[in-house]
């Protein structure tokens, strides 16, 4: 097996599109001619009572099959098609999230109680993966910011640290990922309470796949997507600027804003443009991920070349 240092590690080694399509071909077909059950088992995937947000943008989404076969998940294999394969072993139930640091009503949530919160909405997303390829997702989920405002951040919260859970035996993988874990991310605390930064349960209609992120994860549709941390554990408000995962790893590559900007490129690509999954051609790439209108207040003032 190839044991991939840190200095070593390609965040761009994307699996080329058709190799994994052909690969999962070959995999399908493999049950059959064996006659026997040989794919892996999968969380059951439960329907969700939602309404729909207007919160959304026209375009056609991503196919599911894609959204749900193509990911990163780094704890379960850096290559794309490896999350499907391997999240399976992540339990999702019993779980729970705390939610504490410097707030006046730190709470331990479980899942059944954390989805109350605010009632759940589907709210269509472009996403734009820093890899310069991008989707358009149903996500199901509710505001950060409710939960936030429930926990009640006192005056000295400045940011929201969040931690996946780490657990070897759950994601034997993960020792090969080339990172450190757990998972960690971070936003400033008025990123967070912004209404497009959504803690999402689910997607297309049901609840989250294990390798989207199950059975809750971060979505920030004009930040690169390895912002948006899966199986979230903990949530804490702090008055520093939290650790990044792909900042620690790789600072020179990657910043603690990774706002989606076609202006600044990433040190070994371009982030002009981006290949939509699906599409042949490329298409341009917006600043704030299209989001300009909702989030670029958040940054009046700051130079976001050096704040990349
Ligand atoms: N969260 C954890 N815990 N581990 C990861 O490796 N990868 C990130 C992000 N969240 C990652 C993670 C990256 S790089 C991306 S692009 C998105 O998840 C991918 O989400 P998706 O697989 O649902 O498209």
């Amino acid at each position: 097996m190839l044991i991939r240092k840190p200095a070593d590690l390609r965040y761009s080694d994307v699996t080329p599109k058709d190799t994994y399509l052909n690969r999962r071909r070959f995999m399908a077909t493999v049950p059959a001619a064996l006659g026997v059950l040989a794919l892996p088992r999968r969380a059951e995937a439960v329907p969700l009572t939602f309404s729909k947000s207007s919160y959304t943008v026209d375009e056609k989404l991503t196919p599911k099959d894609d959204a749900t076969h193509y990911n990163n998940y780094y704890e379960f294999g850096t290559q794309k098609e490896e999350p499907a394969r391997y999240a399976n072993t992540l339990v999702t139930s019993p779980w729970t999230v705390d939610v504490g640091g410097l707030v006046n009503k730190p709470q331990k949530y479980d899942l059944a109680s954390v989805i109350k919160v605010a009632p759940l909405e589907e709210r269509i997303y472009r996403m734009r993966c820093v890899e310069a390829w991008s989707m358009v997702i149903p996500w199901i989920g509710f505001p950060l910011s409710a939960l936030l405002k429930q926990v009640e951040p006192n005056a000295r919260a400045k940011y929201v640290a969040f931690q996946t859970l780490h657990d070897p035996k759950q994601m034997p993988r993960g020792r090969y990922a080339g990172i450190d874990l757990p998972y960690v991310e971070g936003l400033r605390l008025d990123e967070a309470m912004h209404p497009l930064a959504l803690l999402a349960v689910g997607v297309y209609g049901e609840t989250l796949p294990n390798q989207n992120g199950a059975p809750i994860r971060l979505v920030v549709p004009w930040k690169y997507g390895f912002k948006g941390i899966k199986s979230i554990v903990k949530i804490t408000l702090t008055d520093k600027e939290p650790p990044s995962t792909w900042n620690i790893t790789n600072a020179r590559e990657y910043g603690f804003y990774s706002n989606v900007n076609p202006q600044v490129d990433h040190p070994r690509w371009t982030q002009a443009s981006e290949r939509r999954i699906g599409e042949l051609f490329k298409r341009k790439t917006l600043p704030f991920n299209g989001y300009a209108d909702q989030v670029a207040s958040l940054y009046s003032g700051i130079d976001l070349r050096k704040f990349y």
